[in-house]
C-alpha cells in the first residue's frame, strides 16, 4: 500500500468511526429517528472534507499499479466514505442527478474498472476480506449492533463457503464416489454453522438499531452519473454455487440468471470465476435422478443420496431464517411504522420494499423446493429422489 492508501485507511478505521457513530448517537436519540436530514451539520462537514483531502491526494497519486490488494483497499475504502455521505443525506439518488462527489467518483471508478468489480464498497471489504489490524476490522461505526451483525454475517458467509467448497468437490469424483461421505458431511457442518450465525444474529440484534444505525450504510448511492445498488450479504458466490451444484436453482431460470448477472461485479473476481465455473456442470440432483431407477438399492446410492436429500434439508432451513427471521424481524416488521418518505430507499438493491420481499421469497422457496403453482421449484423431483431412497432401502 502506498504511503496515502496507507494514512486513507488509516482515517477509516479511525476519525470516520468516531463521526459516524457520533452521528448516529445524534440521530438515535431524537424521537424520529429516521430524520437524518439538518442533524449533526459540523460533524457531516468535517467528515466529508477530511475524507475528501485523502481522496484527492489519491488521485494526484493515480493507479500505482501495486496489486490487487492495494486497488481493492482502496476501492473499499473510497465505497465506505461514499456509502457514509449517503448513509447522511449529503448525497441522496432520488435528488441528485449524479454524485456530488467527483474526485470520490473518479477514485472509484479507476480503481473498480481496473481490479473488475463494481466502482463501490461490496461486502467482501466488510466481510470476508476486511483486514483486523491487532484484533480490529473495520466498520462505519463502533456501535455493538454493527460489530455483531458484520461478525455473524461473515460467520454465516464463511460456512456457505465452506459447504460451496465441499460439494464443488464433488463434482470429479462423481456422485457415486465411496469417498464423497467426508464432502457430504463437511457440507452439513458448514450449512449447520450457518444456521447458528442466523440464530445469534436473531437472538442478539436489537432491531432499532439495526434498522435505524446499520442498515442505512447498505443504501444504493451514485458513482459519477450512474446509481449502484447497496452491499448485502449475499455477494458471495458461495450461496449460489450451493444453489447449482445442489440443483435446487438453475441457471437457465431467467429470474434466476439475472440475479446471478446482476451480482457479477459485486463479488470478487475469484469468486465471478468460481461461479462461472459452477455453471457448467450437471447439479447432484440431476445425477441422482439419473441414477435412480438402475441404482436405488446400491450402497452408495443409498448412502449418498441420503447424505444429499440431509444437506438439502439444511441449506432450506437456512433459506427460512434468513427470510422468516431475519428480513421479517429486521426489515419488514420495522418498515411498518415509517412514513412513505423515509421508506425510500430502505432496501439495498433500491426496488420497494414488497417487490424486494416478493424476489426473496421466490429464493427462500427455491430452496426450500416448495410447492408453488407459479414456480418451478425441484419440489416433486426431490419427492422423486426421497421415494427412490425408500424404495431401495
Ligand atoms: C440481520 C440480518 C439480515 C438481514 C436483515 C438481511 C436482509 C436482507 C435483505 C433485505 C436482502 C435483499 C437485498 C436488498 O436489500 O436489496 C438480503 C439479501 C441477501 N442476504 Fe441477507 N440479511 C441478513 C443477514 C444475512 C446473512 C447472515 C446472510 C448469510 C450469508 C445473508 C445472505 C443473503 C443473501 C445470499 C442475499 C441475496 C439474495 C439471496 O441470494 O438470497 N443475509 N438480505
Amino acid at each position: 500500500m502506498s504511503s496515502r492508501a496507507e494514512a486513507f485507511d488509516h482515517w477509516i478505521r479511525t476519525a470516520f468511526v468516531e463521526m459516524n457513530t457520533e452521528l448516529e448517537e445524534l440521530y438515535f436519540s431524537q424521537r424520529d429517528r429516521a430524520s437524518v436530514e439538518g442533524v449533526g451539520h459540523s460533524v457531516k462537514a468535517r467528515l466529508r472534507d477530511e475524507g475528501h483531502r485523502y481522496i484527492v491526494d489519491l488521485l494526484q497519486e493515480g493507479n500505482t499499479g501495486e496489486g490487487f490488494a492495494s486497488g481493492f483497499g482502496v476501492l473499499g475504502n473510497v465505497g465506505l466514505y461514499m456509502g457514509a455521505l449517503r448513509r447522511h443525506e449529503l448525497t441522496n439518488p432520488d435528488r441528485d442527478q449524479r454524485s456530488p462527489f467527483t474526485e470520490a467518483s473518479s477514485l472509484a471508478l479507476h480503481v473498480g474498472a481496473s481490479i473488475g468489480m463494481a466502482p463501490r464498497f461490496a461486502t467482501v471489504h466488510l466481510a470476508t476480506h476486511n483486514l483486523a489490524i491487532a484484533g480490529k476490522r473495520k466498520s462505519f461505526t463502533s456501535l455493538d449492533d454493527e460489530s455483531l451483525f458484520i461478525d455473524e454475517n461473515t460467520r454465516a458467509i464463511l460456512g456457505f463457503q465452506r459447504t460451496a467448497d465441499a460439494l464443488a468437490r464433488i463434482v470429479p469424483l462423481g456422485v457415486s464416489s465411496s469417498v464423497a461421505d467426508v464432502l457430504f458431511q463437511a457440507a452439513k457442518d458448514g450449512l449447520r454453522d450457518v444456521i447458528k450465525a442466523n440464530d445469534r444474529l436473531f437472538q442478539r440484534l436489537d432491531v432499532d438499531r439495526f434498522f435505524f444505525s446499520v442498515r442505512p450504510y447498505y443504501k444504493p448511492y451514485h458513482v459519477g452519473r450512474q446509481v449502484f445498488r447497496g452491499a448485502n450479504a449475499g455477494d458471495f458466490s458461495g450461496i449460489n454455487e450451493i444453489d447449482l451444484l445442489l440443483g435446487l436453482c438453475r441457471a437457465n431460470d431467467p429470474y434466476y440468471a439475472q440475479l446471478l448477472v446482476d451480482k457479477m461485479s459485486f463479488m470478487l473476481p475469484s469468486d465471478q470465476a468460481r461461479l462461472r465455473e459452477c455453471m457448467t456442470h450437471r447439479s447432484l440432483l440431476d445425477e441422482l435422478l439419473l441414477a435412480a431407477e438402475e441404482h436405488s438399492r446400491a450402497d452408495w446410492f443409498q448412502r449418498n443420496a441420503r447424505a444429499f436429500l440431509e444437506v438439502c434439508d439444511l441449506f432450506g432451513r437456512t433459506a427460512a431464517q434468513h427470510h422468516d427471521q431475519l428480513v421479517s424481524r429486521f426489515i419488514i416488521g420495522p418498515a411498518g411504522s415509517l412514513d412513505e418518505q423515509h421508506l425510500q430507499g430502505i432496501t439495498a438493491s433500491g426496488p420497494p420494499l414488497p417487490v424486494l420481499v416478493r424476489s426473496l421469497e421466490i429464493l427462500r422457496d427455491y430452496r426450500t423446493a416448495a410447492t408453488r403453482n407459479d414456480l418451478d421449484t425441484r419440489h416433486d423431483d426431490l419427492a422423486r429422489l426421497r421415494a427412490a431412497v425408500e424404495r431401495g432401502a
